[in-house]
């Protein structure tokens, strides 16, 4: 059990990527603090997973939290807390896609882009880091792999996730002091409601052809690059962004 005692906050887990690694760190004894866009969503994933882990019901926390909402963010945090009295790892994996050009992008686009993926992350990541500069702890990012190598009608979200990996990268630089590691995971093509929404059937196969392992990832193949991060596994280990894409990009 990598993660006993650890309490962690994983925003946008109530479904695909964000599940995936909340399951695997709660295999892993960690306290979990599940977050979506609702208070309904994540109450209602909570008790999915209860249902498959049912000795760890105290293990669970539900929060509805926008990432959009400064306030709905700080409450969000005040009421970890308030509930478990540390933080100890911060996933920040919430997030949406876009497939539109340059062209087609309205202003409200690029907002909301930068909302979601980037401000949300920042505002979660100073709230958190209020509480775990006491303490030390592990911050880990979801990037992409087009925040890596760009994406056709994808410039808002390419942007966004080349933002991830800056603030990163930077904030690795800042938050060492403290002890508290910051890491990035970029994935490739998963199989997630996301990916359902943004990519065509014919252009999922194309992709499953250029990449060297043949096939698109399921979300829990990615969370291990997660708890790997997560884990004192990785105690030296800072300012990475790790590509968990089947080799796609390279
Ligand atoms: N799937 C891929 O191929 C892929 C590849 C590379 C990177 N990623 C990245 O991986 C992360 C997770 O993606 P996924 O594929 O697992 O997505 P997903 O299945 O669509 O899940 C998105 C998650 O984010 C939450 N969310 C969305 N908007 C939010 C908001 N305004 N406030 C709070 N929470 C919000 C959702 O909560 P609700 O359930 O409440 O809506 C849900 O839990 C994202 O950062 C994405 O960019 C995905």
């Amino acid at each position: 059990m990598k993660l006993e005692n650890k309490v962690a906050i994983i925003t946008g887990s109530t479904r695909g990527i964000g599940n995936a690694i909340a399951r695997l760190y709660l295999q892993n004894g960690a306290r979990v603090v599940i977050c979506g866009s609702t208070e309904e969503n994540a109450i209602r994933a909570t008790q999915k997973l209860k249902e498959s882990f049912s000795i760890f019901e105290e293990y669970l926390l539900p929060v509805g939290v926008d990432m959009k909402d400064t306030e709905s963010i700080c409450k969000m945090v005040e009421k970890v807390i308030s509930t478990w009295g540390h933080i100890d790892i911060l996933v920040n994996n919430a997030g949406i896609t876009s497939e539109k050009s340059i062209l087609d992008s309205t202003d409200e686009d690029f907002y909301e882009m930068f909302d979601v993926n980037v401000l949300g992350l920042l505002k979660t990541t100073r709230e958190v880091v209020k509480y775990m500069k006491a303490t030390g702890g592990v911050i880990i990012n979801t990037s992409s792999m087009v925040g890596i190598n760009g994406g056709r009608n994808q410039v808002s979200y390419a942007a966004s996730k080349f933002a991830v990996n800056g603030i990163t990268k930077s904030l690795a630089k800042e938050l060492g002091k403290y002890q508290i590691r910051v890491n990035a995971v970029a994935p490739g093509v998963v199989g997630t409601d996301m990916m359902k929404e943004s990519v065509t059937e014919e252009m999922k196969q194309r992709l499953i052809q250029m990449t060297p392992l043949m096939k698109m990832a399921q979300p829990e193949d990615i969370a291990g690059a997660y708890l790997y991060l997560a884990s004192d596994d990785a105690n030296f280990t800072t300012g990475t962004i790790i590509q968990v894409d089947g080799g796609l990009v390279m």
